[in-house]
């Protein structure tokens, strides 16, 4: 059973190491930035409250993560296990965390993987950044470009950019990052479950040291 926590700044690729290990791992991947997306596109009152902490770089408040993030535990779908990106990014979503996993749950995080990865890369990285706008591949415009151009080689689909891409709200976000999440490797350290790997480099080579952890 993998139920594990990726760490790591924005850009540093939890959500393409993601991708390869809910392939080969047959589990499922609870991004909360994903779910927070989907709720400023279906324009609830949610979701417009959502988008003016992340259009500013900011976190949501801990309170409603933590109710999300609860809820989706507890689905079916998370039995076989799970990948938490993006969750927890503070050390009171840690606490909560760790509460509802042993109170509600019975369940605990089996791996925690930080993926490291230097603040002058994250900006080529995100500002490059495109997603399919129907089956949400990810891709970068130099480092990982579609095989078909503007549109998704999968699906034909529409390639966007995130709102949060911009070079401002991407350093605002890195300030977050050193400010309120990156502490939780400290928080961590003694659970025995932490590994730190560099995240630069081929993805290739990096998904192979992160398979190497979960298998
Ligand atoms: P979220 O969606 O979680 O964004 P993030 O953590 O900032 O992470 P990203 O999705 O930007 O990066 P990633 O590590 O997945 O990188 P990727 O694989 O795409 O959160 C967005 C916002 O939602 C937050 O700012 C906040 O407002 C809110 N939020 C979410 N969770 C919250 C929480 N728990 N509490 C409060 N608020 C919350 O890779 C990036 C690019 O690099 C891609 O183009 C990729 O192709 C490329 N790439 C990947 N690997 C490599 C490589 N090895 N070499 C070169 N390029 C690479």
């Amino acid at each position: 059973m993998i139920n594990m926590i990726f760490l790591g700044p924005p850009g540093a690729g939890k959500g393409t190491q993601s991708a390869n290990i809910i392939r080969d791992f047959n589990i499922v991947q609870i991004s909360t930035g994903d779910i927070l997306r989907a709720a400023v596109k279906e324009g609830t009152e949610f979701g417009l409250m959502a988008k003016k902490y992340m259009d500013e770089g900011k976190l949501v408040p801990d309170d409603v993560i933590i109710g999300i993030v609860k809820d989706r535990l507890q689905a079916d779908d998370c039995k076989n296990g799970f990948i938490l990106d993006g969750f927890p990014r503070t050390i009171p979503q840690a606490i909560a965390l760790d509460s509802m996993l042993k109170d509600s749950l019975n369940t605990e995080i089996t791996h925690i993987i930080s993926l490291e990865v230097p603040d002058e890369d994250i900006l080529e990285r995100l500002t490059g950044r495109r997603t399919c706008e129907n089956c949400k591949k990810g891709f970068h415009i130099k480092f990982a470009p579609s095989a078909k151009g503007d549109v998704c080689d999968e699906c034909g689909g529409k390639l966007i950019q995130r709102d949060d891409d911009k070079e401002e709200t991407i350093k605002k976000r890195l300030n977050v990052y050193h400010e309120q999440t990156s502490m939780l490797k400290d928080y961590y350290k003694n659970s025995g479950k932490l590994s730190i790997i560099d995240g630069t480099g081929e993805p290739d080579e990096i998904y192979t040291k992160i398979k190497g952890i979960l298998s």
